[in-house]
């Protein structure tokens, strides 16, 4: 085991050869070219969790529509949920908006440039408030997200569990002390580049093309591919679900999930914890006023979140032509239920990406704007 007590040990200044690559190299990313500070907070939001390039449509679709502070904290948040649909952790575009209500109603509409300020806004950590203050600004705070994580743990041949926070904590102020004044914001986003690319997750270190390499530990030690140690506390919990496709030919059912917990007030086909029997499906069709006509197992699909996992096993449930208009709403022991067609699920409803195997199920057919139902 190597010596734990990282703290005497300062961080190498590497500053120079990681700019220098950085100049020449760098992917050429929308909130790069314009790193305005609503810019960089839309697109670190959406980049946790997220991939690059799944980010990009996104990104232009949300700064089209929502393109000021202003606009995003006057959003009605199911267009919000709408524009957020298939990003998961929804969470976040809450959050955001909450913290976009406090810009306006405190600074004026003006992102705070500092820190302190950053932090006290809801769903900004430290590294969205570093990265915010340090890109947008020119502030020089940290900015250490997972990626950079990965490189100093193999930099230092830290063999600690990088998901303990003390060790972000430590890594903050380490970075502290040498991220140059005069290219703040580019020193984080170098780091974080490299440990986007050559320094990734996922496949070996591309250490013969690193910038770093002469001051790298783990590279000397031969240890970097192994590196970092990430240890989860607790195992994710199985959650056996039944998910109920409830259709006529035109219309399926969706509710709404409750305001609070995971995927708050987006829409879902209704869905139980656990196994339910024929018996109990054709009893809680009934139960909601429907008159079942055929059932049939459909696909079964699994989700992971961050603390569960969603084991799913739909079933279709065929009812006779459903009087209801489109959008009406029916609530039956505090659930409350919509009626949707092709074209509000794909306009209307935020539905979060755990359904979209059944989802994929209701396709359009243009000429009868009847539901057509994948096999
Ligand atoms: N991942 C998280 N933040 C990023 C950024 N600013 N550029 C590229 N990848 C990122």
């Amino acid at each position: 085991m190597a010596d734990n007590s990282k703290m005497t040990r300062p961080l190498s200044d590497f500053s120079r050869p990681l700019l220098d690559w950085y100049d020449a190299y760098h992917r050429v990313l929308p909130w790069r070219e314009e790193p305005t500070p609503y810019r960089v907070w839309v697109s670190e939001i959406m980049l946790q969790q997220t991939r690059v390039e799944a980010v990009k449509p996104y990104f232009a679709r949300f700064m089209q529509e929502l393109p000021t502070v202003e606009a995003l904290a006057e959003c009605p948040p199911e267009h919000l949920n709408k524009l957020w649909e298939g990003l998961g952790y929804y969470s976040r575009v809450r959050n955001m908006q909450k913290a976009a209500q406090v810009i306006c109603s405190t600074y004026g509409g003006e992102i705070p440039s500092s820190v302190d300020a950053l932090l006290a806004l809801p769903g900004i950590g430290s590294y969205t408030a570093g990265a915010i203050a340090s890109f947008a600004y020119g502030v020089p705070a940290p900015a250490v997200d997972g990626n950079v994580l990965r490189v100093l743990a193999r930099v230092r041949s830290d063999k600690r569990n990088i998901l303990d926070p003390r060790v972000k904590r430590e890594y903050e102020e380490l970075l502290s002390s040498v991220i140059p004044s005069d290219r703040p914001g580019d020193y984080n986003q170098a780091l974080i580049e490299l440990g986007a690319t050559l320094c990734g997750p996922n496949l070996p270190p591309e250490c013969d093309k690193c910038p770093i390499r002469d001051h790298c530990q783990g590279y000397r030690e031969g240890v970097a591919p192994s590196l970092p140690v990430r240890e989860k506390k607790k195992p994710r919990r199985k959650e056996t679900r039944t998910v109920l496709l409830i259709c006529d030919g035109a219309h399926v059912l969706l509710t709404r999930r409750p305001d609070t917990g995971l995927l708050a007030g987006l829409y879902e086909f209704p869905s139980f914890e656990g196994v339910m029997t024929e018996a109990d499906i054709l009893a809680y069709v009934r139960q909601l006023g429907l008159e079942p006509l055929k059932l049939a197992a459909a696909s079964t699909a699994k989700h992971i979140f961050t603390h569960v996992e969603w084991h799913m096993t739909g079933y279709e449930v065929a009812i006779g032509d459903t009087t209801l208009p489109v959008g009406s709403t029916l609530t039956i022991d505090d659930r409350t239920y919509v009626v949707a067609d092709t074209a509000t699920l794909e306009s209307t409803y935020a539905i979060p990406s755990a359904y979209s195997k059944f989802l994929a199920r209701f396709q359009v057919d243009k000429g009868s704007k009847r539901i057509k139902q994948q096999r």
